[in-house]
């Protein structure tokens, strides 16, 4: 009979539950796309005691996640844990260094130490393999690694946070405060234990840098990704938003330039009726332009259990099978290290202003933008307080450079309260 391919799986969460499932439930069916028997040799997690609605019956249990990683009956170490350092990565190391083939959920883990890692994996002549950081239940990471390996890749865009999606669509949908939907969602069990990696755009922003790897042939560069959160998005902006024909979008875009590597995560305004506009709830979209393919649209659930986990087996599978692929699908040593780029195309800015209600206040702002360059297209002074107004402020085309030197000089006017919402409006 063929040898099996032997699991060590640290982490029994949301996604280890998903997997050790998987594993039991359709082990024929694994058997036969592997070509060879997939079992779990151990597992390991914090609680030995807890009850995870699935049976752990016939596997060793490991305390230690590096203990798991090195054990002789282990071919595959997968790290199921989370978190960028400690046990996640100490384990990961240790499994790299004895010669075990790798594979991680761990977006935050690849987007810190991805190079190290892949160099890491590489010098022990084993994988390490990350489709489940990506977008859930997507096939991005294959997609781009191997299906479009014969393109060069344009442009990649996408939502790939669902609980801010969730957030936002709730927002838009049942007319919720920001307060109100990430209450919601954080009842529904969605957010992060550190619910910032989600709301202030890090998560999304470490997936994104992982696509930008593979997809330009540099180094993960996670700390160049220009971010920004949904933290700040009101209702407000939401109904403006919605009366110009547009939804607000935690929007990641990445492409090459000839000024260097733009990486950026922030809320954009896209139009309600394309395809990205569309996305509701929890749901990812990846949008990824080739040179020779076009454009492709990729959508599906970004995370949870069967999704989560059906992307770890794809990456085990592959491994059974005898796949083999570099980590950002070329050699480590050829990664480059890109320049970082701010976004140099002009886009049409939306901007949300709360102004003191003096006479010359609107003037002065709208002085300001102009010394900037930046020309306005619309705007709208909303009902407003004893003391304060709302405006609305939709730009022409300028370029970010231009509208943060105009954003600088707001405060100098002595007319601007608080800090401008500025939101670009996004050609998808
Ligand atoms: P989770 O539900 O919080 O589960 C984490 C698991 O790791 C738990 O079983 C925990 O043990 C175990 N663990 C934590 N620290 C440990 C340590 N020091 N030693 C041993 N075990 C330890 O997390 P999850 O949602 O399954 O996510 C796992 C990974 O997948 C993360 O990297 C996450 O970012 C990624 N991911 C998750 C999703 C998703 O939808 N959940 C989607 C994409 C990627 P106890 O159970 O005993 O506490
Ligand atoms: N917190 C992440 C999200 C989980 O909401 O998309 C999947 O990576």
């Amino acid at each position: 009979m063929t040898e099996p391919l032997r699991l060590g799986i640290a982490g029994l969460g949301t996604v280890g539950v998903g997997v050790v499932k998987i594993v039991r439930q359709k082990a024929a069916l694994l058997e036969a796309r592997g070509g060879r028997p997939i079992r779990i040799s151990a597992v390991c997690a914090r609680s030995r005691v807890k009850d995870r609605g699935v049976s752990l019956d016939g596997y060793d249990w490991e305390d230690d996640p590096v203990a798991l990683a090195q054990r002789d009956d282990v071919d595959v170490f997968v790290e199921l844990m989370g978190g960028s350092d400690g046990p996640a990565k100490a384990a990961t190391e240790a499994a790299l260094r004895a010669g075990k083939d790798v594979v991680s959920a761990n977006k935050a883990l690849l987007a810190h130490h991805g190079q190290a890692l892949a160099e890491a994996a590489e010098a022990s002549n084993v994988v390490l393999r990350f489709e489940a950081a990506v977008a859930g239940g997507i096939p991005v990471v294959k997609a781009l690694t191997e299906s479009l390996a014969g393109n060069d890749i344009n442009r990649i865009m996408g939502v790939m946070n669902g609980t801010c999606n969730y957030i936002l669509t709730r927002m838009e949908s049942a007319g919720l405060s920001y307060e109100e939907a990430f209450a919601e969602a954080d009842g529904l069990g969605y957010l992060e234990a550190d619910p910032e990696l989600d709301v202030g755009g890090i998560d999304a922003g470490h997936k994104l840098s992982l696509l930008a790897s593979i997809a330009f042939g540099t180094q993960v560069a996670f700390d160049a990704v220009e971010l920004e959160g949904i933290g700040r998005v009101s209702i407000e902006d939401i109904r403006q938003a919605a009366g110009m024909g547009y939804k607000v979008k935690l929007l990641g875009v990445c492409r090459m330039t000839g000024r260097g590597l733009e990486q950026r995560m922030s809320p954009c305004l896209v139009p309600a009726s394309s395809p990205l506009g569309q996305l509701d709830g929890g749901t990812n979209m990846l949008v990824i332009e080739g040179d020779q393919v076009g454009q492709i649209v990729m959508r599906g659930a970004g995370a949870g259990e069967g999704p989560t986990a059906s992307a770890v087996m794809g990456d085990i599978i592959d491994i059974a099978r005898g796949t083999r692929v570099t980590t950002f699908g070329q050699p480590s040593h050829s990664l480059v290290q890109a320049t970082p780029a701010r976004a140099g195309a002009a886009a049409p800015y939306y901007l949300r202003l709360t102004l003191l209600d003096k006479p010359g206040a609107l003037a002065k702002v709208a002085a300001v933008l102009g010394e900037a360059g930046v020309s306005i297209d619309r705007m709208r002074q909303r009902s407003h307080d004893k003391e304060t107004a709302p405006v609305l402020i939709v730009t022409h085309k300028t370029t970010r450079a231009a509208l943060d030197t105009a954003l600088a000089a707001m405060d100098g006017t002595g007319v601007v309260r608080d800090e401008p919402v500025a939101l670009r409006i996004e050609k998808v």
